[in-house]
């Protein structure tokens, strides 16, 4: 049964840990890191953005997909599933379909905007026991579309929406999404300890997980951070064990071509960098 995100958060912040956001694409994705997470007792929230969303089908497809596999695969873990970067109208839509969590991205909106709609969803949310995130200072880079210039959040637009009663907070620190340039000057823990420092106890949520070092990694968790959202890394990680297959000609011997082969390995590289997460984290044995 899926489960809202917000027990497991509270958890993660007060041991000082934090719990992985790994975004889905499929069903090989789905299955390898909710095996990953059972065979290590972590909680896990398993993202979808729009895109990924529409690419599986749509929201009910998901919805149905992750119960099956949490039935199936006898998943015991605390697992949510949530949308990643929902638009307003995205977030009401995968409520519909059963997600337990969402995330509203109103971080492009003028502040009044982004703290109006936000107390919307966090009422709607809340009367139905779905976690919710709201995000100020968007997150440099390109995902699905959404495009954000890496701002640094501001300390006291942070307060102001994490007293709507928001579940958990995305805050702009200088990271980005993908895989960071050479010439990236870390995040800004600074920044980061100001909005704790404002926000008081809401957990805080880092995005862009790919390729942050891992002492900035537990910096973070240190200053705060209790969700860690990750999803390039995974998709360099299939891609490159999927390309290592092909470039063997593997698919062409036997039934190589059978795509319960074709993306097998795929899947294992999913499950070895879910492993190196949950364990960075320190969520490992936390269900
Ligand atoms: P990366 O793709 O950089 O890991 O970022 C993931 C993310 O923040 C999803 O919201």
């Amino acid at each position: 049964m899926l489960v809202s995100a917000k027990e497991m958060l509270i958890k993660a912040r007060d041991g000082k840990y934090a719990v992985g956001q790994f975004n889905i694409n499929n069903l090989e994705w789905t299955k390898a890191i909710l095996l990953t997470v059972q065979e290590n007792n972590s909680p896990v929230i398993l993202g979808v953005s729009e895109g990924a969303g529409k690419y599986m089908g749509g929201y009910d497809a998901v919805v149905g997909m992750v119960n099956g596999l949490i039935k199936d695969l006898n998943i015991t873990v605390p697992v949510a599933l949530h949308i990643d970067h929902g638009t307003y109208e995205g977030v009401l839509k995968v409520i519909e379909a059963g997600f337990s969590s969402v995330m509203f991205d109103g971080s492009h909106y003028p502040i009044d905007e982004n703290i109006k709609k936000t107390t919307e969803l966090v009422k709607l949310a809340g009367d139905k026991g779905i976690s919710i995130e709201a995000e100020v200072g968007s997150i440099g880079g390109e995902e699905d579309g959404v495009i954000g210039a890496g701002e640094i959040a501001d300390a006291n637009e942070c307060k102001q929406i994490a007293d709507l009663g928001v579940t958990m907070l995305a805050a702009g620190i200088g990271n980005i999404h993908g895989k960071y340039p050479a010439n990236w000057k870390g995040l800004d823990f600074d920044a980061l300890a100001k909005i704790k420092a404002a926000t008081g106890d809401v957990p805080l949520v880092l995005h862009g997980g790919t390729g942050i070092p891992a002492d900035m990694i537990k910096k973070a968790i240190s200053l705060g951070v209790a969700k860690i959202n990750v999803n390039t890394e995974l998709q360099l990680a299939f891609a490159e064990a999927t390309r290592k297959y092909i470039e063997a000609g593997k698919d062409l011997q036997g039934k190589g071509f059978d795509p319960r082969k074709l993306l097998a390995p795929g899947f294992e590289a999913i499950k070895v960098s879910v492993k190196e997460k949950l364990e960075l984290f320190g969520s490992i044995n936390k269900a």
